[in-house]
């Protein structure tokens, strides 16, 4: 129904169910969001490009690949930042670059305190993975791409774990033509809606406070 990409693997199936416990303590949530978080980077790697390169064995050439892409990482803060251990180690070499928002706990809409992003030449060979484990009404997403979309990038990945069906709705109802194109969404869940303060259901509570502690 969406034009979303749900990511299906054991792996994030048993990550997933601990998060969502409300009896996992909070080293073991931060524990799980890192490993969830390497597997959810693994396979985001099938989407990079390629390019071939010619490598001496110690006993003949052999064919070999490298990335071809440049990647930038951009966690939303606070609850982006916990997906960051597992990409970072997959991804090395990527820039970082951070946006912190919150959401007003009344109105639910975003409310912007940072943003740094890298100054890049050529954005067609870049691919920008947006880390965040939550899309909830949509709002602090929304606003993120829109900030990418004025710098001319054109290959977002958004990553999250869990959705609510309100925010894939906001989602697309304002990128419907880029969705799959210039845009992806990577999710391991499509929960089943928002209650009244905006919180997904059935979800796994409040993912900053639990990966941060500050319950
Ligand atoms: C949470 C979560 C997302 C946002 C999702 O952040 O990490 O960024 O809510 O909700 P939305 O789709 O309705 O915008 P929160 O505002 O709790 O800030 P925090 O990460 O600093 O705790
Ligand atoms: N942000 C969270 O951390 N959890 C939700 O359920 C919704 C928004």
């Amino acid at each position: 129904m969406y034009k979303i990409n749900l990511i299906t693997h054991p792996l994030v199936e048993h990550y997933l169910s601990i998060l969502r416990n409300k009896d996992t303590n909070y080293s073991c949530f931060k524990q799980s969001v890192d490993n969830i978080s390497y597997v959810l980077a693994s396979i985001l790697y099938t989407k990079l490009d390629l390019n071939s390169v010619r490598i001496k064995t110690p006993l003949k050439i052999a064919r070999g690949y490298i990335i071809g892409d440049d990647v930038v990482l951009l966690p939303i803060l606070r609850a982006g930042l916990g997906m960051m251990e597992g990409f970072s180690k997959l991804y090395p070499k990527a820039m970082v670059s951070h946006i912190g928002i919150y959401r007003n706990e009344k109105t639910l809409q975003p409310v912007r305190y940072y943003f740094k992003f890298p100054r890049i030449k050529n954005q067609n060979y870049l691919k920008i993975f947006v880390l965040d484990p939550m899309i909830a009404t949509g709002g602090s997403v929304i606003y993120t791409i829109e900030e990418l979309l004025k710098r001319n990038c054109k290959n977002i990945y958004i990553v999250s774990l869990l959705c609510a069906p309100e925010g894939l709705k906001a989602i697309d109802n304002k990128f419907h033509k880029l969705l799959n194109k210039e845009l992806f969404i990577y999710t391991c869940s499509v929960d089943e809606k928002l209650n009244r303060f905006g919180y997904i259901l059935p979800g796994l509570g409040d993912a900053g406070d639990r990966l941060f502690g500050t319950i």
